[in-house]
């Protein structure tokens, strides 16, 4: 049965990880996965995480099933977390959600339950977008399509081309949207262009989809649920798929929530029984570890200041790079300008290069990033940002 089967190409992103292990060269520099590192390169388990872990080694009674939504205390936190404590969608009761495995298993459950409600649905969803994004919501029977969003020739946001290619959008239609630090571009609507996409989404009634997954990396937790949380206001119906990995630092633990609001209480709750029935036909529930450290820290005063506190950190520094690094191609001479490195937001943003020169970064070099020149700025750091510059100038 299975000699049939074509080998496939490894995962752009998740292949490029194991061939930079693979590299022997000291200064190899991995620009790749979207995973936050410090100055000495290291992934670090946040001190906030540790501290909760500890405690729940002490307090943890029972290893028993905890059910296909996870617990609720972990949703009651990251609705509060995402939308805010006093959300209007909140105090109307309309708002339900599952704790999932990771932002991707929030994307993949969403997308099964929305075929469930209007099969074979389309979904558009920006160009560019993340990579993982046409698997795990086409392989779920949706329909993708794609709005301009993006040039990077000027490295500017296509504003006009999305709201032309949106304006025809109507009720039964979604529309993916980044809720902040968008991946992989790194460019962000301003709250005027929410504005204008959630007045859109009122009077042409398609649903929005949000990504979430970089809370905090943009601006601040609050700043970056700005569009999400007015869109929240103004749709009587919306979907948020959240991702604890990178705020949380808990990549490999999988945490992620599954958001619906609904027209009304009665509504929601039938949509989450069918929410429910798609995550027990899939994983059955969701892994406990991880959403009990969240849970944790968003629960607990004293973790939550000091995550917050350990999250500004990862922030700053990532905005440091983003600064530092405009800085050192200018110095090298690399041919070009980069300034809008810095204007940027979040992991990533694309160098805007072409495919042929990433690939000569990694053989000459062992930098690695995507074919599509997108760099995770966190690889980045003081000492290898002279290396990274020059190697740049190099190839242009
Ligand atoms: C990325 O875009 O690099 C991250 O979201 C990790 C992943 O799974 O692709």
């Amino acid at each position: 049965m299975f000699e049939q089967l074509s080998s496939l190409p490894p995962d752009p992103i998740l292949g490029l990880l194991a061939t930079y292990r693979a590299d022997e060269n000291p200064d190899k520099i991995d620009l790749g996965v979207g995973v936050y590192k410090d100055e000495s390169g290291h992934t670090p388990v946040l001190q906030a995480v540790k501290e909760a872990e500890t405690r729940l080694l002490q307090s943890e009674e029972t290893k028993a099933y905890i059910g296909p939504a996870g617990t609720p205390g972990f949703n009651a936190a990251m609705q509060e977390q995402v939308l805010g404590a006093d959300h209007p969608a909140l105090l109307a009761n309309r708002v339900r959600s599952a704790q999932t495995p990771g932002g991707c298993g929030a994307l993949r459950v969403l997308a099964e339950f929305v075929n469930r409600a209007r099969p074979g649905a389309t979904i558009w969803v920006s160009d560019p977008t993340w990579a993982n994004h046409g698997p795990l919501l086409g392989n779920a029977g949706l329909e993708i399509k794609s709005y301009p969003y993006y040039d990077r020739a000027s490295a500017t946001l296509l504003f006009d081309q999305m709201v032309d290619t949106l304006k025809d959008v109507g009720e039964g239609d979604l529309v993916l949207l980044h809720a902040c630090c968008h991946n992989p571009c790194g460019a962000d609507l301003s709250r005027e262009q929410w504005k204008v996409i959630v007045e859109m989404a009122q009077k042409q009634g398609f649903t929005p989809y949000i990504d979430m997954a970089y809370q905090g990396f943009g601006d601040g937790l609050n700043d970056d649920a700005w569009g999400l949380r007015l869109m929240a206001e103004s749709v009587p119906e919306m979907l948020v798929a959240a991702s604890c990995s990178k705020n949380f630092g808990l990549y490999r633990e999988r945490v992620g929530l599954a958001m619906a609001i609904y027209n009304d209480a009665a509504a929601a709750d039938k949509g989450q029984s069918q929410m429910l029935n798609v995550v027990r036909g899939n994983y059955s529930m969701p892994p406990s570890h991880g959403a009990a450290i969240v849970e944790a820290i968003l629960t607990d005063a004293g973790l939550r200041a000091n995550w917050e506190a350990e999250l500004t950190e990862m922030r700053e520094r990532i905005n440091g790079l983003r600064a530092g690094v405009v800085e050192s191609l200018a110095a090298a001479g690399a041919d070009g300008d980069f300034s809008f490195i810095q204007r940027q937001k979040g992991m990533f943003s694309f160098l805007g290069i072409n495919a042929e020169q990433v690939q000569r970064l990694q053989r000459e070099f062992s930098i690695y990033m995507v074919d599509s020149s997108r760099i995770s700025i966190a690889g980045l750091s003081q000492s290898n940002m002279e290396y990274f510059s020059k190697a740049v100038a190099t190839i242009l």
